[in-house]
Order: structure tokens, then sequence, then C-alpha cells
């Protein structure tokens, strides 16, 4: 969908943007002759959708936007968005505190790779249902409160983040579905037992066969996605540094789910 200001959404863009995110949790748009500065446009356009309370990362920026880009410093290389590797499937956020987890975020394109950096998206709402139909059990699982540990993260003997527990999907106290989850086997202790262990496998099956739930987009410059932190991925990359042609994507993320039509 096509947005003209992101300072200042119509009532069309409004209702577009509200009926692709009922749909799927989230919609991708395309900046068209918005003037200013990107970042200003991210904060403004946030904004009007009640996304609002910015998660300030370790690696965000000072205005608590993150520019995803290649970088050779030590502490963000590390960190696997700030290389050109490939992006397994993930939410955003799922290894911070209970109480401060993502639920809202925009992901807006500046400038595109030379090549790849294709981006897939699926709905964890659908993903929820998916595991429900297969076996209930497997929700009952991944709702448990000690489903899956991060481990700490240490670095140079300091520890920048404690271990965090906790479960995979949760119900918000606005009654919507919240998903913590990354495929990244040494990101994830999973408790060892057998319905865990069965429903993470039937979880990763979903992301590797065709599924119709699946939607695959390479953003281009002025492009971005607003979501409700639904699953994502992403395809490696390669910048050409010698033309300029270097990808570079703002994150913002919020503590905030974009709101709902009609409650506001
Ligand atoms: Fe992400």
């Amino acid at each position: 969908m096509t947005i003209q200001d992101g300072c200042q959404l119509s009532g069309q863009e409004m209702d577009a943007v509200h009926t692709a995110l009922q749909r799927a949790n989230f919609a991708i748009y395309a900046f068209k002759g918005s003037a200013g500065e990107d970042k200003v446009l991210i904060r403004q356009l946030g904004r009007q959708l009640g996304l609002e309370r910015l998660d300030d990362n370790l690696c965000s920026d000072e205005d608590g936007i993150t520019s995803l880009k290649v970088v050779q410093k030590r502490r963000e290389g590390e960190y696997i968005p700030y290389t050109n590797k490939r992006l397994n499937w993930h939410t955003d956020g799922y290894y911070n505190s209970l109480d401060r987890q993502i639920r809202g975020v925009i992901l807006h394109c500046v400038q595109p790779a030379a090549a790849g950096g294709e981006s897939a998206l699926m709905d964890h709402e659908i993903t929820y249902i998916q595991l429900r139909d297969k076996n209930p059990g497997y929700i009952r699982a991944l709702m448990a409160a000690d489903a899956m540990t991060i481990p700490p993260n240490v670095q140079n003997g300091k520890q920048i983040r404690p271990e965090q527990g906790g479960p995979v999907f949760s119900v918000a106290t606005d009654g919507h579905l919240h998903m913590r989850y990354s495929a990244r086997a040494r990101n994830i202790v999973w408790k060892d037992d057998s319905s865990t262990q069965a429903a993470v496998e039937f979880l990763l099956s979903l992301f590797q066969q065709d599924s119709p739930y699946i939607f695959r987009h390479r953003l281009k410059s002025g492009e971005g996605i607003l979501t409700n932190n639904v699953l994502h991925c992403r395809s490696s990359f390669e910048d050409d540094t010698a033309s300029g042609q270097t990808r570079l994507l703002y994150r913002a993320r919020y503590f905030d789910r974009i709101v709902d039509p009609g409650s506001h």
C-alpha cells in the first residue's frame, strides 16, 4: 500500500493499514512523495498507529531507532542482524524480560543491498492455529512458563543480560496473542520433555515447507513493514561498497501493539 505522507495518514491509508493488520498482523507500505528525514517519518507514522514506547536496546541509535547495516565493530558485529548472513525465523525481542516484550515493529528500508536480503513473514496467530490443529498438546507445551530459556548474554566475562525463561505463546492483558521465538538452536534452551520437543520440531517444519501463509518480499528504498511482531526471517545479502549499494534498514521496536481500528 502507498503512503503519500508518513507524517499524516489519510483516512483511506489508515483503513488500508488496519485491514492488512487485521488479516495478517502486518502491512507493507511504500512512502511516495514524502519529504523529510526517514527516521522522523517513521516516528510519526508509528505515533498515528499507537506506537509510542520505543525499546532502547543495546545497539539502537540515540533516538531509539536502530540502523541495521553491516558493521565491523565488535559488539554489534557479534549479532547476526549486523552482518550480511541469513537471519533465521524469530520474533523480535524474544530475549527481553517478560515485562518488556516487543508488541509492534516498523522496519523501513532506506537502501536495499546489491543482491539478496529478502524478508519472509508469517502471522504468529496462523502459526498458533496450525500447531493447535495438529495437536492441542503442542499449545499447552508452548504456553508453559518454563517452555524456553534464553541463556544469559555474557561478553568479555560481563553479563549484559541475565538468563530469561518464559513461554513461547502468551495472551497479553488486552487479549492479543504474543509469541517469543527463535529458530536458531544456540539462542534457546528448550524444556527437556517430549511434548515440548515435539512441538518445537513441528513448529520448525512449518518454516521448511511451502506454505500459503509465508509471505516473501524484498524491500525497496522507501518501503517498510508495519507489524505486530509476527514471525519473520531474512535471507543473506551482498553489499557493493564500491558503488555504495549497501543495505540500510531502520528498525523501531515498541512495547505497544498497533492500535486496533475503532479503539482510537
Ligand atoms: Fe527481527
